[in-house]
Parts: C-alpha cells; structure tokens; sequence
C-alpha cells in the first residue's frame, strides 16, 4: 500500500501555513468575538479538521456544534444546490453568535442556502470562517468574514477535504496527481 504522499502532484498550502493562519484567525476571531456567545458551527465532515484546530487557538469560553448537510433537487445539484439538514444543531441558535467553521467555498451554493435558513433561528448574528476560498468558481453572492487563503480553481485534497472520502488525513492542502482520477 503506497503512502499518501505519493499521490500528489504539488502542495498548495503546507502544514506550516496553515499552523499559522489557524493561530492569527483563532486571535482575530477571540478579539472581535469578546464578550459574545459563540458558537462555532462546523459542517461535517469537511471543516472536522480545520474545526478541531480553530477550536484550539480560540481563547474565549465558545460552545461548538456539528451539522451535516446534503445538495438535492435537479440532476445537477451543484448548481440548482437547494440544501437538505441530514444531521441538525443540537444547540438552539437563539441570541447567539454563530460562526459556521468551513472547509472551502467553492460555488458558495450551500452555504448560500444554509445562511438563510439558520437566520430564521434568531441568532444574534451569522459570519463565515472558511480556511480555503476559490473565488474563479463562485456562483452565489457569499462572503466569508475570515478567510485563510485562495486557492485556483483546482480539486483540492487534505486538511479535511477528501476525493472519494479519502486524504483528508493529509495535514496540509494539495492537488491531487491526474493519474488519480482516472484510476
Ligand atoms: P460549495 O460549492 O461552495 O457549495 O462547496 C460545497 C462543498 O464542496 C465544500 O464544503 C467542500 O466540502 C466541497 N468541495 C468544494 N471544492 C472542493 C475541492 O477542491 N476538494 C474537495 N472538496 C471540495
Ligand atoms: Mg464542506
């Protein structure tokens, strides 16, 4: 069984970068999030790698919780994108802060779906914190209020994203070799 490693054609976002934009969100966030009720909300199973770090280098007291959402509608789901809750909040969002922890926007279709139906919740507020951002592909009018970096509009693996369910072990972001897909 050959290593992960081997499966990837170039690094896009190394291990190191990432520690360090982890560590300057979790500051920025702890800072503009002072004396609020936060709430991290993570959509599995994606952002589960950026969620658990992010958690960590936030420094105020912040309850998190985990959703799974799922495309349906048309035959093309990417770009009609209605979004269907398979796993719901436990927490009630009322007064809170909500802050969804993402892995990549990429069209932005779901959380452009997702935004909407948790404001109906009352929160006191809703922001974006995405590690990974393709702004070339992007469909729906979303902004992520913290963001760490941009990549091209290539598939991306590692940090939490997965092609085919697998390399989202890998601790840093990388293209995947093209043999890989045709396999
Ligand atoms: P959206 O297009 O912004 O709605 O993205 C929805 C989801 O697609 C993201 O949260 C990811 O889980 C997944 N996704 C988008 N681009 C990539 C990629 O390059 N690699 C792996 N997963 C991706
Ligand atoms: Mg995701």
């Amino acid at each position: 069984m050959a290593a992960m490693h081997e499966d990837i054609d170039h690094i896009l976002v190394s291990e190191g970068q990432l520690r360090q934009k982890v560590a300057e969100l979790g500051a920025t966030v702890s800072r503009d999030y002072a004396g609020k009720d936060l709430l991290l909300v993570s959509i599995l199973k994606g952002a589960a790698v950026f969620m658990a770090d992010l958690m960590r280098a936030v420094t105020i007291p912040c309850k998190i919780d985990f959703m799974v959402v799922s495309s349906y509608g048309g035959a093309n789901t990417s770009t009609t994108g209605l979004v269907k809750i398979v796993k719901d909040l436990d927490e009630d969002l009322t007064g809170k802060d909500v802050l969804i922890v993402e892995d990549i926007l990429d069209t932005g279709v779901t959380l452009s779906h997702l935004m909407p139906m948790l404001r109906l919740r009352h929160p006191a507020s809703v922001e974006i914190c995405a590690i990974l951002s393709k702004p070339s592909r992007r469909k729906a009018d979303v902004h992520p209020r913290y963001l760490g970096f941009e990549v091209p509009d290539e598939f991306v693996v590692g940090y939490g994203l997965d092609y085919d369910e697998k390399y989202r072990n890998l601790p840093y972001v990388g293209v995947l070799k093209p043999e890989i897909y045709s396999k």
